[in-house]
């Protein structure tokens, strides 16, 4: 008999695809199969975000756009979960605007979801379980990865930061790290299995550990990975400034299979912002701990994410941000809008800033990056690079893969050579990507 299919969409960060991989793996465990095809799939899972509004608003899209095919296919089960079901009161009003989808869950039962899937095939009625708080870090969940030769490994989950602007915390719980045996053995199977990257996933993973006895933290945890044996990357994300420590730095430093590669959200360059953001350094503190990465690890490249337009954010608070971004001169950067979330501090501040002047804002800084950028790709030019190959893209019959930095690279070759590293000569820039030849 044929198989059962089912159908992920995913949004948000890494985490939450990662998270998708543990649903794949529940869906596995049941008997089903992948489909790319939302037509063909007996089962379509939803893992929003609740970010920023437009995350919400595209799952709401998405969800309302199956109205028709679940009349047509009665049998077709739909399930929402994820940080947008667990805010306070969503999941109610998801069941209310759309009454067609059959299970409804968050974020700290996602792992129960064998359990829910069977409740609704023996039941048949619909089921809605939100679990309010989080419960202990789980382990053993299966997982059905999709993005090999890259392996994402949770070391933490959720968050205890509390920037006022931030919902993260609202539905993900406090502070919980795996613990080390746990992380250390997953990545050592993973390299047994042939996965040639590993990224360590945490909201803020330079708090690892603070949950447990002395002795255990992030830059330990990194090393004694990085210290397994076999060839491949270890990359993590995301870092907090205000913990990001020297001893983070050597660790990078002593450990060549950690990627020179830090990713450090700044979020604004105004020191009367970031107090209001609750984020707990100043710009003087940021660029000095720019200035020890650089110091202890010459050749890092930081990225960054950085936001507009946060409630009262004057011109003069903005200068300070552009300024900062060019100071810093960023391997790359994220920029968003601010997006007010019902429920943290932020929301209910006076002086909210107009649309306009924020796009006119995030468009000044996302010209000033891409400058950047396209002089950091030019740098690039004639030097060879390992690429570790992700994929082959078939309109520009080229293979395309990362270098140690987290640029993207685009190149020829007769062989197959996916999940490789291949050496590769630079020949060329294109926008952010880079195209090269290779060289064996
Ligand atoms: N834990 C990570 C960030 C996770 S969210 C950290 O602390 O860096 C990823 C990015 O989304 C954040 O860095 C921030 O720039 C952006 N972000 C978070 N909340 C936002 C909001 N309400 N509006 C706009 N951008 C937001
Ligand atoms: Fe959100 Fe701040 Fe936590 Fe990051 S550190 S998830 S921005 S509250
Ligand atoms: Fe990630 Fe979005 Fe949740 S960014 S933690 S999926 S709110």
């Amino acid at each position: 008999m044929e198989k059962k299919k089912y159908h992920i969409v995913t949004y948000g960060c890494q985490m939450n695809v990662h998270e998708s991989e543990k649903l794949a793996g529940i869906m596995q465990q049941l008997g089903y199969e992948e489909t790319d095809e939302t037509e063909k799939a007996d089962a379509i899972l939803f893992n929003t975000c609740c970010i920023r509004e437009n995350a919400e608003e595209r799952a709401y899209g998405n969800i309302g756009a199956l109205k028709n095919l679940k009349r047509e296919k009665k049998d077709l089960i739909i399930a929402v979960g994820g940080c947008m079901t667990q805010q306070s009161g969503a999941a109610e009003k998801l069941k209310k605007t759309f009454p067609f989808v059959d299970i409804v869950f968050g974020t700290h039962n996602l792992e129960d979801f064998k359990r829910l899937f069977e409740k609704k095939l023996s039941t048949k009625k619909s089921v809605l379980e939100i679990q309010a708080r989080e419960g202990s870090v789980k382990e053993g969940t299966p997982k059905y990865r999709t993005s090999y030769p890259n392996a994402w490994v949770n070391i933490m989950y959720g968050c205890n930061n509390f920037c006022t602007y931030c919902i993260v915390p609202y539905v993900r719980g406090r502070e919980r790290s795996r613990k080390v045996e746990d992380i250390v053995e997953e990545c050592r199977e993973l390299i047994a299995q042939g996965y040639k990257e590993i990224t360590l996933l945490g909201q803020n993973v330079n708090s690892y550990g603070n949950d447990f006895e002395e002795g255990v933290n992030f830059a330990k945890l990194i090393a004694t990975i990085a210290a397994l044996d076999g060839k491949f990357r270890l990359r993590f994300m995301t870092n907090h400034p205000k913990d990001l420590s020297r001893e983070v730095a050597y660790a990078i430093k002593e450990n060549p299979k950690i990627c020179r590669a830090v990713h450090l959200p700044v979020q604004s360059g105004s020191n009367r912002i970031l107090k209001a953001m609750n984020r707990r350094y100043t710009r003087e503190d940021y660029l000095e701990k720019l200035a020890f990465l650089k110091e202890i690890v010459p050749n890092c490249a930081v990225t960054t994410d950085v936001m507009v337009g946060f409630p009262t954010e004057t011109e003069e608070d903005f200068n300070d941000t552009y300024d900062l971004m060019k100071t810093a001169r960023f391997h790359g950067a994220f920029t968003f809008i601010y997006s007010p979330r019902s429920g943290t501090m932020a929301a209910n501040l006076d002086g909210q800033i107009p649309e306009e002047v924020s796009k006119a804002r995030i468009s000044k800084l996302i010209d000033l990056q891409n400058g950047i950028n396209r002089e950091i790709s030019e740098e690039y030019i004639t030097k060879t690079v390992e690429v570790l190959t992700e994929g082959y893209d078939e309109k520009k019959k080229m293979y395309f893969g990362r270098e140690e930095f987290g640029k993207m690279i685009y190149f020829a070759s007769d062989k197959d050579v996916f999940g490789e590293f291949v050496n590769v000569k630079i020949t060329k820039a294109n926008g952010i990507s880079l195209i090269g030849t290779t060289e064996n």
